[in-house]
């Protein structure tokens, strides 16, 4: 303390009493608490004043929210509280169902897709507006690789190929479709894409990639 206050008056009831240490030292004497352990003495340092009401107020909530979840059932307890959630969750997705996502594109429906002519077909006019450009009319290859040889940078699975073109690779320099086609056109167009395989056409592309023999 830099302002030193007078020292305390030994009969001062804030001192131990059987302390007998001289008084030296400034008004934190004024501060230690009466009593004494082994020759130990306390400070009297209280808990600040906001963390005695935060205390306080935990306190006083406490009985309330007991007596509010198990008594008068005004507080959700978490078995309520899921349950509502799930019932959320319900409806949501009777939204979703309702507004008819029911075109698959996991492995096996790509793979189906793949193997349906009518797929393949309806792929033409995706492939020929979009891809092209890139890829070529024949799928030889011009800017990206190309699409009708045995070589594959990303794999040659209806999965791979809907990857690609649903991700595209931004950085190698192919956009990605996935907000520009629906799902139905990506598929139509990976159809048409892996039809195009072994078809050999004029000026092809020097292969990239690792030779994959299969799909
Ligand atoms: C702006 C040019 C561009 C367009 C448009 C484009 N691509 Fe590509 N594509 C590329 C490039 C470049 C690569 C090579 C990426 C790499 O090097 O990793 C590529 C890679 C691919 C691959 C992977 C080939 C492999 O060897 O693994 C497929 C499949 C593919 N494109 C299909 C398509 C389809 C289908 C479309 C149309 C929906 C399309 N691309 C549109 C440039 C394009």
């Amino acid at each position: 303390m830099s302002d030193a206050a007078p020292i305390p008056d030994p009969e001062s009831p804030l001192r131990d009493a059987t302390d007998s240490t001289p008084l030296v030292g400034d008004a934190s004497d004024l501060i230690i608490r009466g009593h004494k352990y082994d020759g130990i003495r306390e400070y009297d340092n209280p808990m600040p004043g906001w963390w005695t009401m935060l205390f306080l107020a935990c306190v006083a909530f406490a009985p309330l929210y007991v007596v509010g979840v198990h008594v008068f059932d005004w507080i959700d307890d978490y078995g309520e509280d899921l349950a509502e959630a799930q019932a959320d969750l319900a409806q949501i997705r009777e939204v979703y169902a309702s507004t008819g996502p029911s075109f698959k594109t996991d492995p096996g429906a790509l793979a189906e897709y793949a193997a349906d002519a009518a797929f393949v077909e309806a792929g033409v006019e995706p492939y020929q507006a979009v891809c092209a450009a890139c890829h070529g009319d024949a799928g030889q290859g011009l800017i990206g690789p190309n699409l009708t040889d045995d070589y594959w940078i990303h794999g040659a699975t209806p999965t791979d190929v809907y990857r690609a073109i649903n991700e595209g690779f931004p950085a190698q320099g192919m956009p990605a479709w996935g907000n520009q086609l629906t799902p139905e056109e990506q598929a139509q167009a990976m159809a048409f894409v892996l039809s195009l395989r072994g078809t050999d056409p004029p000026n092809q592309k020097e292969p990239q990639g690792e030779r994959v023999t299969g799909s």
